[in-house]
């Protein structure tokens, strides 16, 4: 959860632009509500290095902040980031040359992009002290490189750094979803929290201070969300610790309503998304500001087993019931999606949540009121609902191991939701490679457990995968718990 520059600011950043971000989400109620990171998107560098292969940057762009520090030093800003309680974050890119998208006019700005330097980029970033590295993909698709042979080996250089200053420097993976960074992503070169881009940019950055006929007539529209959303589902790949990134949020820019808000931030908070706001935090409505900090919005979202939502109905075309299994037992957070231009009321058919009989409660998340449990919901045309429901799981089928093995597991009714039992006492997470027979293949981080309590996590399982194993040292397999609806 955090702010990144480009949606709102693209090359123009500055230090100045940074410093008033990172002032606001620490005073208006952004911090407290868990938001933590400043990134710094594309725009901070030029493409210059020094004979040493060190970067350059414009020491007017990034001067002093405080005594005693030198002009064009980054670390300048990552410590007044510090200085407030957040973290820093950076951008770079896998290839050559970086994106140069915005402004548009005059020439390209090339060699932005940490390719033949990563091992040096990578500390550099770390020793400056940022927490957080957003690495890109246009050089890497202008070389036609492979993306899961650079990312691994951007995560070797993120791990060397990390040993050599001991910050953790968090993975952002900026693929766009091209060669499928699902499949190789979680858990690439071993890193146990990462996440990666599912597909193209929401937007084009919208900057409010720039004037020019192309930029004026950029509108934010729910096509924009929708499809960020649509392209970004892989419930499969993602687990405690690996994320889908649908994309920078927009919440409040120029064509977003608070009904499209609440559609962006009901489904990226459903989805485990990271929540990384593009907005210019200085202007968002008093009305944006409480959807981003809604309690129950981020309770649903910062959910320890971070699942995507499954969808399971869909009582007209356009009305959708998507629902994410949460950690309590029993618990679902359900979105009730009107992509229609026609409002509509909804009765869950709460079968299909996997729960015995009626839940106990349903909490409306917007609203903040409790509802009847068999209450009918309207939602507006393109709106969205967002409910906490507590009920009891329908029993599970349940599939002991031998040694890392499951013989005989079936999902054959649609993504099925399973809940994996585990030992870990190695006293750190334990990556752990997932394979089915069916040709499910991804990572889990298994979180340390204590004492003779095991850990649990959550897994959602595509239609189809039986037979499944588990490759990891240091960790005991016990039970895999599977939910079907
Ligand atoms: C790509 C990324 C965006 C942003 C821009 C910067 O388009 O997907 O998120 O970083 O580059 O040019």
């Amino acid at each position: 959860m955090g702010w990144n520059s480009w949606n709102s600011f693209a090359n123009i950043v500055n230090s100045q632009i940074v410093q008033q971000q990172a002032k606001t989400m620490a005073s208006n109620s952004m911090k407290e509500a868990g938001y933590e990171y400043v990134v710094i998107d594309e725009g901070w560098w030029l493409g210059e290095r020094d004979a040493a292969g060190n970067i350059v940057v414009n020491p007017k762009q990034w001067p002093a902040i405080q005594p005693g520090q030198k002009d064009g030093d980054m670390a300048n800003i990552a410590t007044y980031i510090h200085s407030l309680g957040l973290k820093a974050g950076i951008y770079t890119d896998a290839g050559r040359d970086g994106c140069s998208m915005y402004p548009d006019s005059g020439p390209k700005l090339l060699n932005t992009g940490s390719e033949g330097h990563y091992d040096q980029d990578f500390l550099q970033f770390s020793k400056w002290g940022f927490d957080y590295v957003k690495v890109d993909w246009c050089g890497g698709a202008k070389e036609g490189k492979s993306g899961a042979v650079q990312y691994a080996e951007i995560a070797r250089a993120i791990q060397n750094a990390e040993k050599t200053t001991g910050r953790k420097l968090y993975f952002s993976i900026c693929e766009w979803g091209s060669q499928n960074p699902w499949f190789w992503a979680p858990g690439v070169g071993e890193i146990e929290s990462t996440i990666w881009r599912t597909g193209g940019d929401i937007i084009p950055p919208v900057v409010e201070s720039l004037h020019d006929a192309e930029h004026d007539k950029r509108i934010i529209t729910l096509k924009n969300v929708l499809e960020s959303f649509d392209a970004g589902l892989h419930p499969e790949a993602q687990h405690t610790g690996y994320f889908n990134d649908l994309d920078m949020m927009v919440m409040g820019m120029r064509g977003m309503t608070d009904a499209l808000d609440r559609i962006h931030m009901g489904l990226w908070a459903i989805s485990s998304a990271p929540l990384m706001v593009g907005s210019d935090l200085t202007r968002l409505s008093p009305a944006t500001l409480s959807l981003l900090t809604n309690k129950e919005a981020l309770t649903i979202h910062n959910d320890p087993y971070g699942l995507q939502p499954i969808k399971v109905d869909e009582p007209s075309a356009g009305v959708q019931i998507w629902i994410k299994p949460m950690a309590v037992a029993g618990r679902r957070a359900v979105a009730v999606l009107n992509r229609t231009d026609a409002s509509t009321q909804v009765k869950v058919n709460w079968e299909k949540l996997g729960l015995k009989g009626l839940p106990k409660s349903s909490r409306d998340v917007f609203s903040q009121k409790d509802m009847g449990a068999d209450a009918a919901i309207s939602v507006p045309a393109h709106d969205l609902a967002l409910l906490i429901v507590d009920g009891e799981d329908k029993a599970p089928a349940e599939y002991s191991p031998n040694g890392c093995s499951i013989a005989g597991m079936q999902a054959t009714r649609g993504p099925d939701f399973a809940r994996l039992h585990f030992a870990n006492s190695s006293g750190h997470a334990v990556v752990v490679r997932m394979k089915s027979t069916s040709g499910l293949s991804t990572a889990i981080a298994l979180p340390p457990t204590t004492g003779s309590e095991d850990g649990e996590v959550g897994l959602i399982l595509p239609n189809g995968t039986a037979d499944i194993s588990f490759e990891g040292a240091g960790v005991a397999i016990r039970k895999l718990d599977v939910y079907s609806w």
